[in-house]
């Protein structure tokens, strides 16, 4: 079974090289990037996945982000993924085991809303997150609006506009 570790253990070059065999080539240009421009992963919440003969199988990163709002405010956010895992272990738990150290990680006594771009099929499915709260917010570059999802404890708190960046702290 996994074995999950700090992501700051794992070589860099390593960590891109997993990114790159998860997604298209292009992955850089993906709007998820843009909505984090500038800042650092938290290291106090990004993992890697060792399969059992210690190979890296899956990273998952955080980032500081925020949804500014009609009046200007910045609410602030976490922003996760990418959620990658190489293609011949996909589907055993590798996924689901970064997803959940993740949330294990989380400080209960200040939860933030956790967006991401993915499939609420698995997303939702497992983890929820959901599409429907976000369809009045922008995102800076294209977004298919049904990917993108929040983690919210309490949907109700969330502004209905605004729009995704970085944190500027
Ligand atoms: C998406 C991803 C992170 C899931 O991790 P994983 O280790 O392959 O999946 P897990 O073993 O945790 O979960 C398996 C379950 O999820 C389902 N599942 C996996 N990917 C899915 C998807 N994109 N949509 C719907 N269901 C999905 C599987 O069918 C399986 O369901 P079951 O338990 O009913 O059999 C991984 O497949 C991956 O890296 N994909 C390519 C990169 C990517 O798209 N990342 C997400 C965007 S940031």
């Amino acid at each position: 079974m996994a074995d999950l570790i700090p992501l700051a253990e794992i070589d860099p070059q390593l960590i891109e090289q997993l990114l790159d065999r998860a997604f298209e080539p292009e992955r850089r240009q993906r709007t998820a990037y843009r909505i984090r421009d500038g800042v650092d992963w938290l290291p106090g919440l990004s993992f890697a996945a060792l399969d059992e003969d210690g190979y890296l199988a899956g990273t998952i990163q955080v980032w500081p982000v925020a949804l500014t709002d009609d009046d200007g405010r910045a609410h602030p956010m976490l922003l996760v993924g990418p959620v990658a895992v190489v293609p011949e272990r996909q589907t055993e738990g590798f996924g689901k085991a970064l997803m959940m150290a993740m949330l294990g990680a989380l400080d209960a006594r200040a939860p933030l809303p956790l967006v991401m771009i993915g499939d609420e099929a698995y997303y939702g499915r497992f983890f929820q997150f959901h599409a429907a709260p976000t369809q009045g917010w922008q995102v800076p570059g294209p977004v298919d609006p049904a990917r993108l999802l929040v983690r919210c404890e309490n949907p109700a708190v969330l502004p209905r506009r605004g729009m995704l960046g970085p944190w500027r702290g």
